[in-house]
Order: C-alpha cells, then structure tokens, then sequence
C-alpha cells in the first residue's frame, strides 16, 4: 500500500490507489466515511481529527476550485458546479465535527487553526453559518444556469471562506 505523510504527521492512501479503486463517486464514499477510514493513519486521536479536517477542507478546496474552473472558462458546465456546490454543502456539514476541544495550536500538533476557535465560539459559528448559507446559495445559482448569478454567487461563497480563514486559519 502506498503511504505518504502529511505534515500533520498522518498518513494518506496515495491518489493512485484511488485510481485503482476506480470513479470519484467511490472516493467521494471513501472521503465521506473518513472517521477510521484507511486515509488517515494518524498516531494519536487528536492527529486524526486534525488529518480529518484538512483533509476535509481541501476536499472542500478542490471542488470551490473546479467551479471556480468552470466559471473562468465563461462557458461553465452547470452540471459539473452543481456537483462540486454539493460536494460542498455536504463536506461543509461535518465542519462543527472537526474542531473539538483540544485539537488547536495548544496540542503542539502540525495545525494552522487559531485558538480564538475556541475562545470566540460565536464568531467562528457566526462564520460557519454565513458559509452554509452561501454554499447553499451556489447549489441553487448553478440550477438557473444564469452565468452572472453563478460567478456573483462563485464570488460570495469565496468570501464566506475567507470570512473564517482571516480570524480563525493562520495566515501562511
Ligand atoms: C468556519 C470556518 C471556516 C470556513 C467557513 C472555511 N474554512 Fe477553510 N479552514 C478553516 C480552518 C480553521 C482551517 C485550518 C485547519 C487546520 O489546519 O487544522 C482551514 C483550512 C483550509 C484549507 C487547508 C487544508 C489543509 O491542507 O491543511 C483549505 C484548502 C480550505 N480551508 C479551504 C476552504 C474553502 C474553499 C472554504 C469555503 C468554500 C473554506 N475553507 C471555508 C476554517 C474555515
């Protein structure tokens, strides 16, 4: 099995064994049943759900980014960012799931999550809520194939990302 190591210290089945599983739709299961899943092999729980969440939001990150694709080529698949909008929507449900007591920058543990995580409960839900809404409202522009509605709508959900990335991800 091939095995590579982030830098959260955990490990991840290589892309290419992913190939060999065969379609998105398997990886996508795989990425979604990540809790004791095979792709993080972390040494203690708290590097777990730190592989879990980066994990999970570059899963986020990759699909922002295929519609971010679509919309630059000016002639998007509305079909193909209906999906990513989705991808997103349901990653984005385990958000509140991945930051517990314990797995911020106190831990020692490779993490660019800010600890004002937990002393700002509000603000950082506040955040989440904002991505929720708009991440709904990218699934929903997709489906009126209007190009202008879909990159305003592209525009305001990268907004809602970086309204949490400013206050609560280290910025690298
Ligand atoms: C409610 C807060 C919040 C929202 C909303 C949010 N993020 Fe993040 N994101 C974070 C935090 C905190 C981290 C750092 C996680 C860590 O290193 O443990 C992060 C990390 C990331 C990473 C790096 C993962 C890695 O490899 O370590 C990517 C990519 C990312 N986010 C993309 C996005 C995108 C795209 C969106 C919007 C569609 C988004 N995020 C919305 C808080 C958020």
């Amino acid at each position: 099995m091939l095995l590579k190591t982030g830098r959260a210290g955990c490990s991840w089945v290589s892309g290419a064994r992913f190939l060999a599983i065969g379609t998105m739709a398997m990886a996508g299961l795989l990425m979604s049943a990540c809790s004791g899943s095979p792709q993080c092999v972390p040494e203690s729980d708290i590097q777990q759900v730190v592989c879990e969440r980066q994990q999970g939001f570059r899963d986020i990150g990759k699909n922002l980014k295929i519609v971010d694709d679509e919309v630059k080529s000016g002639d998007p698949d509305y079909q193909k960012v209906a999906e990513s909008a989705m991808r997103i929507v349901e990653t984005g449900k385990s958000i509140p799931h991945w930051f517990p007591e314990g797995s911020g920058p106190e831990v020692g543990i490779a993490t660019d999550a800010k600890a004002e995580i937990w002393s700002d409960p509000d603000k950082f839900s506040a955040a989440y809520q904002e991505f929720v809404a708009e991440s709904e409202r990218l699934v929903s522009s997709a489906a009126t194939e209007n190009f202008t509605a879909l990159q305003a709508q592209f525009h305001a959900t990268g907004a809602a990302c970086s309204n949490c990335h400013k206050p609560f991800r280290v910025d690298k």
